[in-house]
């Protein structure tokens, strides 16, 4: 029987050093890093995750404002918000939830973000510095995934990790994450063949392709780590894109879905946020 990373349980203890260094912060600087939060549209998938940022950021005593917008904001109108946020010296953090409508081009928003408020870490000098393993903000799910396989020791150095899944925002920056910790990677999407001898060879599965039952208990190596990072409805339920029920017995740790990778990404936006505050003060 594997053992269970709980997101949840992990994401609590982490919220609470959070709050505290924020009060620290507080005392030092006599102000709280503060998260600007802009949706536009009304995917109910984004509002439930702009909601649940902003109710953490405010657990943890920080400021969060979000900028609600219809979407037939035009590009122009967007890029004027970030410059507006980008010269607020009371901003520390912007996010904008991607993704955009298809009349907005999301690399000139993205590339418009003031790199030392990039609490996402998507803009491309962050990904630079990140692929170049020099000092940067990491992208949340990518580090929050990497907060939970430390939590646990495990080890990393040697081990054969498959990526299912090549998104910029989690299957690249988790292979790069991986292999600076000297994992052998391979990455795995949707034109890949015979996906199972892949997974078969993996001591690390790390699965973010959005389609459930993607792995399942024949294609996982016994004591393999398997981390979920799906996010999928299956009859008004939430399931990831393992077969969690019948890997767990398999696996040596598993993180299930809901409760795993779900709160670690905002966990890691609340370290991201508090990390910009402290650099733009350091200035
Ligand atoms: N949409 C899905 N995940 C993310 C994320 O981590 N950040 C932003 N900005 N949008 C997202």
């Amino acid at each position: 029987m594997g053992e269970i990373i709980s997101g949840k349980e992990l994401s609590k203890e982490i919220r609470e050093q959070v709050k505290q260094r924020v009060s620290e912060l507080k005392e030092t600087y006599g102000k709280v890093p503060h998260l600007a939060v802009v949706l536009v549209g009304e995917d109910p998938a984004s509002q439930s995750y702009v909601r649940g940022k902003e109710r953490a950021c405010k657990r943890a005593g920080m400021d969060s404002t979000v900028i609600l917008k219809n979407d037939e904001i035009t590009e122009d109108e967007l890029l004027q918000i970030i410059g507006t946020l980008n010269k607020d010296d009371d901003v520390h953090g912007i996010l904008v939830q991607l993704p955009l409508p298809k009349h907005i081009d999301e690399n000139k928003v993205i590339d418009a973000i003031d790199i030392r408020k990039d609490v996402d870490g998507f803009h491309p000098l962050n990904v630079a510095y990140m692929h170049l393993g020099r000092d940067a903000i990491l992208p949340a799910t990518p580090k929050g995934i990497l907060t939970m396989i430390h939590s646990k020791n495990i080890e990393l150095k040697g081990k054969d990790a498959l990526i299912i899944g090549r998104s910029n925002i989690v299957g690249k920056p988790v292979a790069m994450l991986l292999m600076k910790e000297h994992a052998t990677v391979t990455i795995a999407h949707s034109r890949t063949q015979d996906l199972k001898s892949k997974c078969l060879r993996a001591d690390i599965i790390v699965a973010a392709v959005g389609r459930p039952n993607t792995v399942t208990t024949d294609m996982v190596k016994d004591g393999a780590v398997v981390i979920d990072v799906g996010v999928n409805r299956v009859d008004g339920h939430l399931v990831g894109d393992c077969d969690f029920d019948a890997i767990k017995d398999k696996a040596s740790y598993i993180t299930p879905v809901p409760g795993g990778v779900g709160p670690m990404t905002i966990t890691s936006l609340l370290q991201n946020t508090v990390e910009c505050f402290e650099r733009i003060m350091k200035q």
